[in-house]
């Protein structure tokens, strides 16, 4: 006798069976595309190369050092399995307090130093992922909803609204003034959601901005500060990418803005959301951090971090790593280096293309305009090309609908997750792909061959003639072009 598998949606709950992950979008398709036939240099140089993934690799030798040193704070080491079984039983939700002292310094360091922490409103969560989700069980209802200035990580679709039944309300910003979060953006985002009778409980900002790479001004965080108050609503900051500002202007973070002197604000509205996952590029430890500066959230936010603790062993670990300053120091100027450089080579390759990309000084991509290749200016035309770059050109590229974006032709690509020579097989995948589009061969002579360093190994197209019927070349002359780049 076999089990008859008789689950359809009538047996389960709503948040079971609603849309709500967002694992249906182009964001997460393409994730897919590359999990399908991922890139490897030599076993399938032909795959999809994943530049949809915000991930910092540029580092880990650093850390793979470090952790040779300090066999001690990995429990399952000779050197540390003494502690094993202290850490190995129950802890509290409080999380270890070295692990919160170590965090709280972390903190400040990569904020310059400018402010410091309290070790005891620091609460555990599941990455930023859990944190999100905690405060928005913590601070709206089913129904409430927070504003959120588009173009916005698709993440947040999910972890705030998934599960909580909160939305969230676009405010639009334009790429007329660099996607600017403006006073009269906010006020028309409020009202219209007024209209509409949604009650707003919050602003959601994520400072620096994925997908942008920008970071927001003094100025702009002193208005977004006057409006929440006003509204009086809450303001939840996302600055997960803090430390990967890797050039002028300096990061501000929301916690130096409410200590300025001609900065009233009532400090029961502020909340950041903070995680490793960025910083210091480690996403599978899960170390989220919400601080709260209202008593009131923070003691709920603790006991609801039960569902999401960050496991003891990684503290552990953690509050070794972050405690040693020396290392720290070296790590964050090094990553800060490696990101700059890699941003300089990766945009300077798409300039040199004629791709244009938004200016930024931080994050893990770069915002792409692709706008002069969209047949039209529409989101289906977006699409439409974002099929080609991950069926042809074979790069996970995310298109900027599902950032929500209000023009269409914008990508997110992402930077630091990949070596140089992937990078640079990228870089003349999308050469190739815009020679061929556009047909743009005098590109060549012009010398992509001095901007570019060679990578090794070919990579062959062999479907992009078939399917753009607007570019000139075939795919002999496709294999030409890349012995010539
Ligand atoms: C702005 C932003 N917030 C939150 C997250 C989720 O981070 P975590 O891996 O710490 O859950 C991401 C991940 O890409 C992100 O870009």
């Amino acid at each position: 006798m076999g089990f008859i598998s008789n689950i359809n949606n009538e047996l389960l709950s709503k948040v079971a069976t609603n849309n709500g992950h967002g694992e249906n979008s182009a964001y997460f398709d393409g994730w897919k595309a590359y999990e399908i036939d991922p890139f490897h240099p030599t076993q399938n140089p032909n795959g999809v190369i994943q530049m949809g993934l915000a991930e910092n690799q540029l580092c880990f030798d650093l850390i793979q050092e470090w952790v040779v040193n300090n066999q001690k704070s990995s429990i399952c080491t000779a050197g540390g399995c003494e502690e094993f079984k202290e850490i190995a039983i129950y802890q509290d939700y409080h999380g270890l307090p070295e692990f919160r002292r170590a965090v709280a310094r972390f903190m400040s360091k990569v904020r310059g130093d400018k402010i410091k922490f309290d070790e005891e409103r620091i609460v555990m969560s599941g990455g930023a992922t859990g944190a999100h989700e905690l405060l928005a069980f913590c601070l709206a209802d089913p129904g409430e909803a927070f504003l959120v200035p588009t173009p916005y990580y698709p993440g947040f679709d999910r972890d705030l609204s998934w599960r909580t039944g909160v939305q969230l309300f676009p405010i639009i910003c334009e790429s007329s003034n660099n996607f600017k979060v403006t006073k009269k953006a906010l006020e028309d985002a409020y009202n219209k959601a007024q209209e509409s009778n949604i009650t707003i409980k919050g602003l959601l900002l994520n400072n620096p901005s994925n997908p942008l790479g920008t970071i927001l001004d003094m100025e702009t965080l002193k208005d977004t500060i006057r409006f929440i108050n006003d509204k009086n609503i809450h303001l939840v900051c996302d600055e997960i990418y803090a430390a990967t500002v890797f050039n002028e202007p300096k990061f501000i973070s929301i916690s130096e803005v409410i200590i300025s002197e001609n900065v009233q604000c009532n400090l029961d509205l502020i909340h950041i959301v903070y995680s490793l996952s960025k910083d210091l590029g480690f996403p599978g430890f899960r170390v989220g951090i919400i601080y709260s500066y209202n008593d009131v959230v923070t003691k709920c936010a603790r006991k609801m971090s039960s569902f999401g603790l960050v496991s003891t062993q990684t503290q552990y670990l953690i509050s070794d790593m972050l405690l040693d300053d020396t290392f720290i120091e070296k790590f964050v100027v090094e990553s800060r280096e490696r990101l700059e450089k890699r941003h300089g080579v990766f945009t300077k390759g798409l300039e040199n293309i004629g791709i244009n990309t938004l200016e930024s000084n931080a994050g893990l991509f770069c915002w792409m305009d692709l706008r002069s290749l969209l047949k039209e200016n529409t989101f289906e035309s977006e699409i439409e090309l974002w099929r080609m770059i991950i069926n042809d050109v074979k790069l996970n590229v995310s298109p900027g609908c599902s950032f929500h974006c209000c023009e269409p032709g914008w990508f997110r690509v992402c930077f630091a997750n990949m070596d140089d020579d992937t990078m640079r097989i990228a870089l003349r995948r999308i050469e190739i792909f815009v020679v061929q589009y556009k047909g743009i061969n005098n590109i060549i002579e012009e010398g992509i061959e001095n901007s570019l360093p060679i990578a090794p190994g070919p990579v062959s197209f062999t479907s992009i003639s078939s399917s753009n019927n607007r570019g000139r070349s075939s795919i002999a002359e496709s294999n030409e072009l890349e012995t010539q780049i």
